[in-house]
């Protein structure tokens, strides 16, 4: 039995250092460890109470909380925007915060990673997402970090991949996200 953990990527450039990060962690998972990229956060409308209501909730989101729903667990790996999360990554939270309280996102085991340009590596952005995603019901693991300075620059001519050190530390992530997520895999 595998344990599944879907990737929520901040960055929708096709050159994403954040989307290479996570290409490099689904490289790295080990044995037993599934991971995927959820492709399909920019064609999710912003969120709207008026089409949060059955028969009217976008076939973008209803497949995201369907993802959602099947993952054991979730890893966002996102840059920094102006000291805080992308909007595409927000809006992602806000969907999958509804219905509150019976969230598909409820009680999900979760670590926001990321790189970013500024000197640390983003950590703004990813104590946001941990805190908007605590707020929506995952159970965030706080002590699961990896902020990586310089994007641009450390991964311009080097894919994380072929980065020893980052690949390592993608590799410790991974495990301890699916350490927490293996009750959940069982259930
Ligand atoms: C609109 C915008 C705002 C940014 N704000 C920050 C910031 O607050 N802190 C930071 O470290 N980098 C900031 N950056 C730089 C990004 O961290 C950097 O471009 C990063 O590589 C983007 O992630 P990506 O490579 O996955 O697309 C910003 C970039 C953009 C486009």
């Amino acid at each position: 039995m595998s344990t599944s953990i879907l990737v929520l990527v901040g960055s929708l450039r096709a050159g994403s250092t954040n989307r290479q990060l996570a290409e490099a962690a689904l490289e790295v998972a080990p044995e037993g460890v599934d991971l995927a990229i959820f492709e399909g956060l920019a064609d999710i409308p912003f969120y709207n109470e008026d089409i949060d209501v059955e028969g009217s909730v976008p076939a973008a989101a209803v497949a995201f909380r369907d993802a959602l729903a099947a993952a054991d667990a979730v890893l966002v790996v996102t840059p920094e925007h102006n000291g805080t999360i992308p909007a595409v990554l927000k809006n992602a939270i806000d969907w999958a915060s509804r219905p509150f309280g019976a969230s598909a996102i409820s009680g999900k085991p979760l670590a926001a990673i990321g790189s970013a340009y500024g000197q640390f590596g983003g950590v703004w952005a990813q104590d946001e997402a941990r805190k908007a995603l605590g707020i929506a019901g995952a159970a965030v693991l706080t002590d699961v970090t990896l902020s990586i300075p310089g994007s641009v620059v450390r991964f311009a001519e080097t894919h994380p991949r072929d980065d020893a050190e980052v690949a390592a530390q993608l590799e410790a992530v991974v495990r301890d996200v699916a350490a927490a997520a293996a009750p959940q895999a069982a259930a």
